[in-house]
């Protein structure tokens, strides 16, 4: 139980921390890192690079704060971050470690303004915080281990398949190296997979969403070759070129908290960008398979019919359901366009749930054309293929 007095600490400091909130992290993770570069076998490069990682901590830890003397109230927060920590392999002993290096940085950034009385708060804040983290996680990797087939951490896997599904979209087939059997997971969960690139220091993690329902008994993942980009993608350049059928790669158990509710028969709206088709692709199909006659409209936007991926597995699935429909349009083809909010007016389906995965700059816009509509936000859910950002929703 932390004391009143903690408590009053930590709140008033909070929006000290927010002015600075992201030069602290900065600060935070070069220490954590000259500290402990081991660690860098699990943190994405690419986000520190970008900041993306930074931002997401510093927003984690001021909710947190703000919430000291009533965590539940952030409970949906933790668990989602919770989930990518299991999916990730945090361990409980890495907690400390990450509030000692949290405390220096807040120190050598606020100076003489962290007296000691400020700094004592904080670590005993972050350590009832740090509690929060580990018990969810606990339970998710006993949950996780629970399940038949189910493991701990990252556990070996094959290439069974590998299919091309457009110009940039590459399928992997993946089954358990060890030949167990594959624990079922919800329509929309992603899977993290680590892998050896060679000429790389450390290990590389990164997460997919499964694009397939879950009943096959393989894991099907569907990566986009980010190599249009500069510097080109890491980890899926070296999947789409070197990563072949035989070859293996280590997966953890999937995870997350954006996923169909089965339980439910009311109308569905998917709503995707580019790769973000991926989770709807196992929502999709298992609509078709357990629901078909659940009402679903899957609306679709990617730049070029060349770079879609799935348009026949859709097509194929759509004449065994009686209440779906499909749209796609294409932005950069002369009859083509973009996702409007008069389109979704026009398409999406009123009432029920909708799911949404793509860019950020399409979440965002499609966030608020939704609750412009009229769509209550907690019945729009979302899925960051990246450190989850801050997004700008009005209302
Ligand atoms: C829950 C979840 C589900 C996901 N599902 C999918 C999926 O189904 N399919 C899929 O394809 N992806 C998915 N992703 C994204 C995926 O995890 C990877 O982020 C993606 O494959 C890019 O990884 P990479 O190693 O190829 O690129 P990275 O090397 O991580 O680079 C990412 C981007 O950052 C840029 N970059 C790299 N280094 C720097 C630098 N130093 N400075 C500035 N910019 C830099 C690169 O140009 C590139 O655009 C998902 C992500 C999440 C979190
Ligand atoms: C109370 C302490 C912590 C908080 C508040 C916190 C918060 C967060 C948040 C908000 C994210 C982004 C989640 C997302 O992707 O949406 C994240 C990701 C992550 N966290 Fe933590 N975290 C904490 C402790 C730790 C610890 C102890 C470790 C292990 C060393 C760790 C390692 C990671 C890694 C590796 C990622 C993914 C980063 C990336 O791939 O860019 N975190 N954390």
């Amino acid at each position: 139980m932390l004391s009143q007095q903690t408590i009053d600490i930590v709140k008033s400091t909070a929006p000290v921390l927010q002015q600075h909130g992201v030069t602290i992290t900065t600060a935070f993770y070069k220490r954590l890192f000259d500290e402990h570069p081991e660690l860098l076998n699990i943190f994405n490069h690419a986000n520190q690079a970008r900041g993306r990682q930074q931002t997401a901590l510093a927003n984690a830890v001021l909710a947190a704060a703000q919430h000291i003397d009533n965590l539940e109230a952030i409970l949906p927060a933790v668990v989602n971050i919770a989930n990518k920590h299991r999916s990730l392999g945090i361990k409980p002993e890495q907690y400390p470690i990450v509030g000692e290096n949290l405390l220096a940085a807040i120190k050598e950034v606020l100076g003489d303004a962290a007296t000691d009385e400020i700094i004592n708060a904080w670590a005993e804040a972050y350590g009832v915080i740090a509690d929060a983290f580990i018990s969810v996680e606990e339970q998710l990797y006993q949950e996780t281990e629970a399940k038949e087939g189910g493991w701990r951490f990252f556990k070996e896997f094959e290439v069974v398949n590998k299919v091309e599904e457009s110009n940039v979209i590459t399928s992997f087939y993946l089954k358990a190296a060890d030949g167990k059997p594959l624990p079922p997971y919800s329509p929309g969960q992603y899977i993290s997979v680590r892998v050896k690139v060679p000429g790389e220091e450390y290990l590389h993690i990164r997460q997919y969403s499964l694009s397939q329902s879950p009943s096959h008994d393989e894991y099907r993942i569907s990566v986009k070759k980010e190599e249009q980009t500069k510097p080109e993608g890491l980890v899926s350049v070296f999947l789409h070129e070197s990563v072949n059928v035989g070859d293996r790669i280590e997966v953890s158990a999937p995870a997350g908290v954006f996923f169909l509710d089965t339980s439910k028969d009311t109308p569905v709206t998917l709503l995707s960008g580019g790769v973000g088709i991926t989770p709807m692709m196992s929502m999709f199909e298992t609509i078709a398979n357990k629901q078909p006659s659940r009402p679903v409209a899957f609306l679709h936007g990617a730049q070029s019919e060349n770079l879609q991926a799935f348009d026949e597995q859709i097509k194929e699935l759509l004449p065994i359901m009686e209440n779906a429909s499909y749209k796609v349009l294409y932005s950069n083809e002369p009859d083509g366009g973009y996702i409007t909010k008069e389109y979704l007016d026009e398409h999406a389906l009123k009432g029920g749930d909708v799911y949404v995965c793509g860019p950020v700059v399409f979440l965002e816009l499609m966030i608020n054309y939704l609750v412009d509509l009229g769509y209550p936000l907690e019945n729009i859910h979302y899925e960051f293929f990246g450190p989850a950002a801050q997004l700008e929703i009005s209302h």
